[in-house]
């Protein structure tokens, strides 16, 4: 059994630790109106991405050599119209920068919620979870205490891969915003 927390309870936190609870993990939750002294070995940032460095800055000392969650889509809510990390880059690679005493895993943003909360996208498929990482061992960390839930999870490569994962959910985001596609649905994996 892992010890998770989960920043923000919001849409995709509630989803996420439920499915970690299901898995038989110890999920915490924080939200932006405490401070806490002590982390899981497992930090999930479910929160919007103009929170995050200020989280990683209040939590500077308690990251070193834990597993950090990144599932950003750090979108231009301004424009609609592109993200707010530099180009070539990614909010996990300026996570992994600011914090590299932390191993960052890009994950579950190319996951609408209520699909984790099913588990299925669009009453289809089963729901599959994309993990980009330089490191096997916290891909296998995430993918083992995830998998027993009942989503699929795969390795998407390494964490340069979190752009076009953030690119992905950029675009889904966009489609889901003009109709094209249901906030239950979205991008399916097959096999
Ligand atoms: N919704 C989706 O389908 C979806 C899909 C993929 C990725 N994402 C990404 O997931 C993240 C969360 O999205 P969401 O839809 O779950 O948003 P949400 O429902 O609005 O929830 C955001 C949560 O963040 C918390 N929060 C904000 N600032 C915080 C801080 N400084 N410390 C701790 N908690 C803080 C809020 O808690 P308080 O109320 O305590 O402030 C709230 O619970 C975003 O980065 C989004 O891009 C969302």
């Amino acid at each position: 059994m892992k010890k998770i927390t989960i920043f923000g309870q919001g849409n995709m936190g509630s989803a996420i630790g439920a499915r970690f609870q299901e898995a038989g993990h110890e999920v915490a939750y924080v939200g932006s109106s405490r401070v806490v002294d002590t982390l899981g070995d497992m930090i999930v940032l479910a929160v919007p991405y103009a929170a995050v460095a200020s989280i990683l800055a209040t939590y500077a000392p308690l990251l070193t050599g834990k597993v950090i969650v990144d599932i950003t889509n750090p979108v231009d809510f301004a424009t609609l119209d592109g993200l707010v990390v530099p180009t070539g880059s990614s909010a996990a690679e300026v996570i992994a920068q600011t914090v590299p005493s932390a191993t960052v895993v890009k994950a579950f943003n190319t996951n609408f919620a209520a699909t984790l909360g099913s588990k299925e996208v669009a009453g289809k498929e089963v729901t599959t979870v994309l993990l980009a990482s330089d490191s096997d061992d916290a891909k296998a960390l995430v993918s083992s205490a995830l998998t027993p839930s009942g989503l699929v999870v795969l390795d998407a490569g390494s964490l340069k891969r979190a752009r076009e994962l953030e690119a992905m959910g950029f675009l889904q985001i966009t489609l889901a915003i003009r109709g094209q596609i249901g906030w239950t649905g979205g991008f399916a994996v097959i096999k």
